[in-house]
């Protein structure tokens, strides 16, 4: 089975799905402001008036509050995953062709997939981020994170993702699985483009313009596996190449690794790298939390956990209907897409009392759907949650004195899923 990546989002019986458009379901638009900049107050607003509503915008239902979102993550029985790697915006039938050309079978793997295969996938590679490995990786962590400070300590004002977050977990992941760090900054640019192609709302042109990309990222990853064939390091995708000849294991096979390796490469490292902006801006703007943790360092992995929860980078996923459901008042056909609102319900005060109020000494942060729950639950949540409490260990640790530069404007990504600052400037005491 070769997953529909490229093909248009279902409309139901050619009847446009959600009708009739309600004023709030008009007004969303994910790839603009003011949602841009801050999506929270037009989430609020839904999660409270129109918990379940339907944009035109990108053609999916969009679903608020936790209760709804956390059953769309685990019950497979109702929502299938299989879209959540399309393209939000359909790709124009050049783009398709071009793409199709090149004969990539982009078999669904994990977070597009769906029982049974989903499980024997996820069986086999389970052990990816096992506490050992976590703790294999955390000096390498520790030594890189140290030495981009010792390159900008004495400058007295940076912007943070530029000198620290962006490349960081790019380098970590790197070495997890076995690519040379002379390939960061075009794999950087790389997973930009790809997150804009998958979840941004580029024009048809903008559309071909990026297909030659996406397809050197995935002859990169190609490369990648051919060389560690011949020549096995003791990285993960070696790894994997080594268990795969001895195991043989039944629903994993090459097209799937090659997925796999892009698929990681994807997720590992724009999302820390946003996660991190996200939480040192908080901290910083609600400067008596990063005092806090200056003070007192154990206050930080639950600090950490209040972050992913308050400002997840990962803030929206999708699943599809497998039948018609009706929720809140309103029916969701079957076939129909659904954005599933990771920020939304990890604010809401049912679950989270005062839910819009961040506080680092919260109980029960962790219970925040940032890494999604059951079954795709995020795979390198270990990796994730790792960095973040080492950025912020070793920054409240060497430069306590840090503060945000008063009047700059932050810009994100326009994209439905993946949040974070592109710059974050900041300046302390030398
Ligand atoms: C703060 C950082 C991160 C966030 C917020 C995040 C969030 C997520 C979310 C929301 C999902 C989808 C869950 C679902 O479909 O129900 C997911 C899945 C996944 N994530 Fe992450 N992620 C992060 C970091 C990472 C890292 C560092 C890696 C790998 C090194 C990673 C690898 C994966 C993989 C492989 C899946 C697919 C799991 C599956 O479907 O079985 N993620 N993540």
């Amino acid at each position: 089975m070769t997953q529909d990546f490229y093909t248009k989002p279902t409309v139901v019986n050619n009847v446009p799905i959600g009708c009739p458009v309600t004023a709030l379901g008009e007004s969303f638009n994910p790839f603009k402001d003011p949602y841009l900049s801050n999506p929270y107050e037009f989430l609020a607003e839904a999660r409270r008036e129109e918990p379940v509503f339907f944009s035109p915008e990108i053609n999916h239902f969009v679903v608020t509050r936790y209760e709804h979102v956390r059953d769309m993550l685990v019950n497979t029985e109702d929502y299938s995953s299989r879209m959540a790697q399309s393209p939000i915006q359909p790709w124009p039938k050049e783009a398709a062709e071009l793409f199709a050309a090149e004969g990539f079978q982009l078999v669904p793997t994990l977070s597009n997939n769906d029982p049974p295969n989903h499980l024997q996938v996820r069986a086999f590679l389970k052990d990816a981020f096992t506490p050992k490995r976590v703790r294999w990786i955390e000096p390498h962590v520790r030594r890189l994170v140290n030495d981009a400070i010792d390159k900008f300590i004495d400058k007295g004002k940076v912007d943070l993702t530029k000198e620290l977050l962006y490349e960081t977990p790019a380098r970590v992941l790197f070495t997890f699985l076995g690519i040379p760090d002379n390939s960061i900054e075009q794999v950087k640019l790389w997973s930009q483009g790809r997150a804009l192609l998958t979840w941004g709302k580029l024009s048809d042109e903008e559309i071909v313009a990026q297909i030659p990309t996406f397809i050197e990222y995935l002859r990169f990853c190609e490369n990648l596996i051919a060389r560690l064939e011949k020549e096995p390091g003791d990285d993960y995708t070696s790894e994997l190449i080594l268990r795969m000849r001895d195991e043989n294991p039944e629903g994993f096979d090459k097209p799937r690794l090659l997925i796999t390796v892009f698929g990681l490469l994807m997720a590992g490292h724009e999302t820390t790298t946003n996660q991190s902006g996200n939480g040192i801006r908080t901290l910083l703007e609600q400067r008596e939390n990063w005092e806090a943790i200056c003070a007192d360092p154990s206050l930080i992995p639950g600090a950490s956990e209040e972050i992913v929860r308050y400002d997840s980078s990962v803030i929206a996923w999708r699943r599809v209907a497998k039948r018609d459901i009706e929720l809140e008042g309103v029916t969701i056909p079957k076939d129909a897409q659904i954005l599933v609102s990771l920020a939304a319900a990890n604010r809401d005060s049912r679950k989270f009392p005062d839910g819009e109020k961040f506080d680092i000494r919260r109980k029960n942060a962790i219970q925040n759907l940032s890494f999604g729950m059951g079954n795709h639950y995020c795979l390198g949540a270990p990796l994730a949650r790792l960095e973040l409490v080492i950025f912020l260990e070793e920054l409240t640790r060497r430069i306590p004195s840090m503060r945000l530069v008063e009047g700059q404007t932050f810009t994100y990504s326009p994209n439905t899923s993946h949040r974070g600052p592109q710059s974050l400037w900041v300046e302390w005491d030398v």
